[in-house]
């Protein structure tokens, strides 16, 4: 079985080291097994929760696909979009609004630290806070959801979040699922090693604490953060503590082995600070160079990188649109034309009083429905493209011809002589389908008196 690993990530900043280790790398790696099937997306919905600036946005969107692609995501192995490119994740998002419990949604850390700073300084708890930020989780679900993702991978911060996921997808399947599990419930995945990256100064790499390591903007910006990573005030050729020391943690984060151990001894035996810096920047610039003129090549064909992402999103859809189209018939948003009642699941009277009953569509073909005693539809027919093919087959139908019905889903398709002519409704389940396929067994059965 594939395993399909999806994740997102936000388009409010410009990608940083931290960024780089903690998230694009291992999952460019896992979409390079043979078994897995990764969905990865800008999410571009989610930005918009935590940023007014259109520019912005727009900047941080290009330059995110930009990153993903230098650093070596292959398109046609993976499924690369933004999110906002499909529809069905916001309509998603509301029928899980629906069955969302707002207690779970308190609970959100996100949510909850901006409320616990408003008290602190003594504003209204929800001074500030969006619903765009209290339904976070929410969207976020419905992005895990809506192509069923068994492996999510995140950063720590983000695992409260695919447990959400897995309890509102949870809740749908058992209100709606009728036995069957809509959504496979999410795991988040965390690659233990390098998760988050220290900063400058050591506390985790982060935009918001103005300690990270640029990506991919140039050599000479990378080698002036680097050289800006806070240190102990030991001279060189005192003995360095590699364990507690965070330029060694990054160093790990892109080291072999190897170049760990040997790194490890020479700070032991009193490597300098300062060239202990020269080489971190030495191994990140041979791990990252190609793919940062990559990454300049790309940003400088933007209308490129649109063809690939609605390329992307193209793809996507073909998961998404029927999917949607079954959740929605889950939840009783049903077309008037093939719904049936869904109460009654058991045997239908219908045998005697069935009739075929023809009409005409706006675009002039004709069609023939045939109805049970009670009005009940039991099959609409394909479009004929005149009403003497139309009736010739219901003609056929209820004169006793052979024919052969099938299964599909929760409803079943009518076919004679290996052409398909006609179709049921969808039922709620597959009981209710094949108690449907007896009545209309007796239905069109030869009369016998
Ligand atoms: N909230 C995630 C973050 O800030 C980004 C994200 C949005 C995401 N939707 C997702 C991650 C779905 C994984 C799966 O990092």
């Amino acid at each position: 079985m594939t395993t399909r690993i999806l994740t997102g990530i936000t388009t409010t900043g410009t990608p940083h080291l931290g960024n780089y280790a903690g998230a694009i790398r291992p999952a460019i790696v896992a979409s390079r097994q043979s078994d897995a099937d990764s969905f990865y997306f800008l999410a571009d919905y989610h930005a918009l929760i935590k940023c007014d600036d259109p520019l912005r946005i727009q900047r941080s969107r290009l330059e995110i696909a930009a990153t993903w692609l230098a650093a070596g995501l292959d398109v046609d192995r993976v499924t690369f979009y933004r999110q906002s490119d499909i529809p069905e994740i916001t309509e998603l998002t509301w029928l899980l609004t629906c069955v969302a419990a707002k207690g779970l949604l308190n609970r959100a850390h996100a949510y909850k630290a901006s409320v616990d700073k408003n008290v602190e300084t003594g504003e209204d708890p929800d001074a500030g806070v969006t619903m765009g930020l209290y339904s976070y989780p929410v969207l976020m679900a419905a992005d895990i959801l809506m192509f069923n993702a068994h492996q999510v991978p995140v950063g720590r911060d983000q695992i409260q979040h695919v447990e959400m996921a897995r309890d509102i997808g949870q809740r749908f399947n058992h209100l709606f699922g009728k036995g069957r599990e809509f959504f496979v419930m999410p795991e988040a995945l965390i690659e233990e090693s390098v998760a988050t990256l220290p900063g400058l100064d050591g506390r985790k790499m982060s935009k918001s604490y103005d300690n990270t390591i640029p990506l991919f903007s140039s050599a000479k910006d990378m080698k002036d953060a680097i050289s800006r990573i806070v240190t102990d005030s030991k001279a060189p050729g005192e003995a360095k503590d590699p364990d507690n020391s965070h330029l060694f943690t990054l160093y790990q984060a892109f080291a072999t082995p190897e170049q760990i151990a040997e790194f490890r001894s020479d700070l032991l035996q009193g490597l300098g600070w300062g060239e202990a810096k020269s080489r971190l920047f030495t191994l990140l610039d041979s791990e990252l160079g190609e793919a940062r003129e990559n990454y300049h090549r790309l940003i400088e064909r933007p209308a490129d990188l649109e063809d690939i992402l609605l390329a992307g999103a193209e793809k996507a859809r073909k998961v998404a649109t029927p999917f949607l189209g079954e959740l929605r018939e889950a939840v009783g948003l049903r077309s008037f034309r093939s719904n049936v009642q869904v109460a009654e699941t058991g045997k239908k009277k219908v045998a005697k009083g069935a009739r075929f009953v023809s009409f005409r569509e706006d675009d002039g073909s004709f069609r023939f429905r045939l109805l049970a005693a009670d009005g009940e539809q039991l099959l609409l027919s394909r479009n004929f493209a005149d009403g003497k093919a139309a009736g010739a087959v219901s003609k056929q139908l209820q004169q006793g011809s052979e024919f052969e019905l099938r299964p599909e889903h929760f409803g079943f398709t009518l076919w004679i002589n290996g052409e398909h002519i006609a179709e049921s409704p969808q039922f709620v389940d597959a009981a209710a389908r094949d108690a449907a396929i007896e009545s209309l067994k007796l239905a069109l059965a030869p009369q016998q008196d």
